[in-house]
């Protein structure tokens, strides 16, 4: 099949429809990003590469990077990772704090803030120093030593966290944060500032479509029953209380983050990353959603 036909029809066809959404205004830096930015990188494990539109500038990953920070804790902790978050879709939004009364600070998945948030705190207590160790688990897997944090993100969204704060502040009283509060916000802020382009996140997540083994050198970063569990919760989680929408029109393990970009796989086969910065009212990005339905559907790839 040429991709490369496809992805340019379905580019014209969301360039052409009415760009819908609104930026973030939450993130004070993110506010500022051109709302019309559009940008897709396809990376098939057969080397069919091809990209189109801004699909080489550096964009905020956001929630993307919380797949790495579970990838990076499950390759060292295994299993043991479940007793302190669960594999549940939680049905509410990406920063929702109602659940997690009921569920004694056992954040619902690994993908919503919460999860996240247990996740760094993971992290900080087996690394020896998880903002580098972290840095260099992406910047290893991009085969790019450019990949870097942004400060100035990471700062902007710090200055008005009050939601991750509440989260963060909360799950400690519930007994499941081991470490400083202020130090688990300051890593996850700084993991959620990660830039990477569409054509690096398409090659990032090339691993999860592969058994867990990286492409450039072979190494296995997941085994692949991991791997394969990392994928079904971005097929259940990955978009919040979206994600029974995405598999039913996109039909792929995906994630999405409020810089607008999302990567989505079909194992064995493709990874393939999409970035427009303006969202849907659930927080992810409406072209984003809009290409990768078409995407899906001309080249009839799903898991379904
Ligand atoms: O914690 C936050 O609110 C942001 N740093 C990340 C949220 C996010 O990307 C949600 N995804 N669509």
């Amino acid at each position: 099949m040429k991709y490369s036909k496809i992805i340019e029809a379905a580019y014209k066809t969301v360039m052409e429809a009415e760009n819908v959404g609104t930026v973030p205004t939450y993130i004070p830096e993110l506010a500022q990003v051109d709302p019309n930015k559009f940008g897709v990188y396809f990376y098939s494990l057969n080397k069919q590469s091809f990209g189109i539109g801004d699909c080489d500038e550096k964009f905020s990953c956001q929630s993307i990077s919380k797949v790495l920070a579970l990838c990076l804790a499950y390759s060292i902790i295994g299993d043991k990772l479940w007793k302190r978050v669960d594999v549940e879709p939680s049905g509410t939004s990406f920063n929702s704090l109602v659940q997690l009364e009921a569920d004694n600070g056992i954040p619902r998945n690994p993908l919503i803030n919460a999860g996240a948030i247990v996740v760094c705190d993971i992290l900080l207590s087996i690394l020896e120093d998880a903002e580098a160790d972290f840095l260099t688990f992406v910047r290893d897997l991009a085969n790019d030593e450019s990949v870097n944090y942004s400060i100035r993100v990471a700062e902007s969204e710090k200055s008005v966290g009050y939601r991750n704060f509440a989260l963060c502040y909360y799950i400690k009283s519930l007994g499941n944060i081991e470490n400083d509060p202020i130090e688990v916000l300051n890593f996850y802020f700084k993991l959620c500032s990660l830039e990477l382009s569409c054509k690096s996140l398409a090659y990032i997540f090339s691993f999860l479509a592969n058994d867990g083994i990286r492409m450039h050198d072979r190494v296995q970063i997941l085994t692949d029953t991991c791997t394969k569990r990392v994928n079904a919760i971005m097929q259940t989680c990955g978009f919040y209380d979206e994600s029974g929408e995405f598999a039913f029109k996109v039909g792929l393990p995906g994630k999405s983050g409020v810089g607008g970009g999302i990567v989505a796989l079909l194992p064995n086969h493709y990874s393939i990353a999409v970035w427009s910065p303006k969202l849907n009212n659930k927080g992810n990005s409406y072209r984003g959603m809009l290409f990768l339905e078409e995407f899906t559907a001309q080249t009839h790839t799903s898991i379904f």
